[in-house]
């Protein structure tokens, strides 16, 4: 079984799509991490985001056995994967591993921006995850606090709709729902209560399915 898990930052399709995983004995991949190490790597060069050359070959280095997550949650990896993330080669250098990914038995969650629409057009479940910006930005405000990282809900709230609007707006593979995804708007939900309602949809989908 493949569920692609698609939304924008922080609206809470990581910490589900963990928690599918592990309900469903699957795989998971946060596809975000490809395009932060291939930012972090860029910027660590000394090379600016939006050089499609120097990115590209970075993304076509990149061992995600290796990544040190803490390093790619940085302001400054955060803001430059979004840069990295519209050059079209990048996209393409990391497609194979997340196609690869996903075809490992017994199956995956991936979540990310264009799994339901490019990398797993295919995939069983689709759910795209919203949330309103303002709670967004309040969650991310209180995962940085736990982390001991002190940040200004303002401030997080023009980086979310900033990435947000380039993540959107770009050419290639921009942010948008599969046609055949379900929504999940988890605004009022608890994460609990936000796991409850994914796995109700799935379960939806699966039961369907037999009956069909
Ligand atoms: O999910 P996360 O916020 O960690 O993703 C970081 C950035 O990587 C996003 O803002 C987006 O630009 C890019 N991304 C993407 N496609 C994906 C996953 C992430 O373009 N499938």
């Amino acid at each position: 079984m493949i569920i692609a898990i698609d939304g924008p930052a922080a609206s809470g399709k990581g910490t589900l799509a963990r928690r599918i995983a592990a309900r469903y004995g699957l795989h998971h991949l946060d596809t975000g991490l490809l395009y932060r190490a291939v930012a972090k790597a860029v910027l660590d060069a000394g090379h600016a985001a939006d050089d499609a050359a120097h990115a590209a070959a970075a993304a076509a280095a990149i061992d995600p056995e290796k990544f040190d997550e803490g390093a790619l949650k940085a302001q400054a990896v955060t803001e430059a994967s979004s840069v990295v993330a519209a050059i079209p080669q990048v996209r393409q250098a990391l497609l194979d591993y997340q196609r690869a990914f996903a075809a490992r038995p017994p199956g995956a969650v991936l979540d990310g921006r264009d799994i339901g629409t490019v990398i797993a057009p295919a995939a069983d479940v689709k759910l795209f995850v919203t949330a309103s910006p303002q709670v967004r930005a309040a969650r991310r405000v209180a995962e940085q606090k736990a982390r001991g990282v002190r940040a200004d809900e303002r401030d997080v709230l023009a980086d979310l709709l900033r990435r947000d609007q380039r993540d959107s707006k770009r050419e290639a593979a921009p942010l948008k729902p599969a046609a055949d995804a379900h929504l999940l708007d988890t605004t009022h939900l608890d994460i609990d209560a936000a796991f409850r309602a994914a796995v109700a949809i799935i379960e939806a989908v699966r039961t369907g399915r037999k009956r069909g």
